[in-house]
């Protein structure tokens, strides 16, 4: 993907600035402009091109789940979440704009995330049915049965000990619904089989799962400047995590075997995976 490309079109997505909600549209632009690996559009163009689909047609999705997972970030940062002062490098957006403002930023990324999926663009590009499929997915993957969930129950497992049952739950939910939604939102795009489905599916998960044992770990190992958000904010929030739960060299070996699980998947795709997989690789090893 030309992450040029894709910058240029996120911005173009925003609604227009009007007079007296202009400090909503900043906030909401602040976060969604302020960087991000963009990890989930990758995976959405990365699954529509795979299975023979157009980059064009694929873009509004792209910008949609990005969106969805900018809002989680707003809201996983609040004082009543993480309390985190620092996102993507930048100051959080409740720093900048007062928690109220941030409240209002998150949830109009997330309604404009819909209407991003159901543009006069997006359905001239992908049609009126394959539109309302992915606008299910999405409300499915960022609701209670998706990252919302996850997060509940991240937030009720906070100074506790729970299971690793409880944690790949949680974790499933919290991060990897929407990377899976991601990789089914490339699909759908591209009118993918069943079985194509189905192996994103399994990719999705797996990676899912070990991207956010990744992310629990570098709140460990990394530093603030790397990372772009604070180390040790886990600890301070006395979060359950498969680093606090199982120790960082398990947690290697974990995330080593889910990226192979994950690349094993693949193999039912007739085209060209050496993207997919080299992603999938880059995610393991990431420093922030
Ligand atoms: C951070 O996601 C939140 C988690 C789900 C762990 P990313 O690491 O993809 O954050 P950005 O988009 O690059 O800032
Ligand atoms: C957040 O998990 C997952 C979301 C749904 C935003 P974390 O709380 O670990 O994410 P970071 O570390 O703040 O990015
Ligand atoms: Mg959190
Ligand atoms: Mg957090
Ligand atoms: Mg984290």
């Amino acid at each position: 993907m030309k992450t040029q490309a894709f910058e240029r079109e996120l911005t173009a997505c925003l609604p227009e600035k009007e007079a007296l909600t202009g400090l909503l549209h900043d906030s909401m632009e602040y976060s969604l402009t302020a960087g991000g690996k963009r990890i989930r559009p990758m995976l959405v163009m990365e699954f529509a091109k795979l299975c023979g689909g157009t980059e064009e047609a694929a873009l509004p999705f792209a910008c949609a789940v990005e969106m969805v997972h900018t809002y989680s970030l707003i809201h996983d940062d609040l004082p009543c979440m993480d309390n985190d002062d620092l996102r993507r490098g930048k100051p959080t957006n409740h720093k900048v704009f007062g928690e109220a403002t941030a409240l209002l930023a998150g949830s109009g990324l997330l309604t404009h995330a819909f209407e991003t999926l159901t543009s006069p663009k997006a359905i001239a590009l992908n049609g009126a049915e394959t539109c309302a499929k992915a606008v299910a997915l999405v409300a499915a993957c960022a609701g209670i049965d998706g990252m919302l969930g996850g997060q509940m129950i991240d937030l009720q497992s906070e100074g506790k000990q729970v299971s690793v049952e409880t944690l790949q739950t949680m974790d499933r939910l919290k991060t990897g619904a929407l990377i899976r939604c991601a990789c089914e939102l490339g699909c759908l795009s591209a009118g993918a089989t069943d079985e194509q489905i189905e192996g994103a599916r399994v990719y999705a998960e797996n990676i899912g799962l070990a991207f956010q044992i990744v992310d629990d770990m570098l709140d460990v190992t990394s530093s603030t400047e790397k990372l772009g958000k604070p180390v040790g904010s886990d600890s301070e929030n006395e979060k359950s995590t498969y680093a606090a739960l199982l120790g960082v060299e398990q947690c290697r070996i974990l995330s080593r075997e889910l990226t192979e699980k994950a690349v094993e998947a693949l193999k039912i795709f007739p085209g060209d995976t050496e993207p997919l997989k080299n992603f999938a690789e880059y995610l393991l090893h990431r420093e922030n």
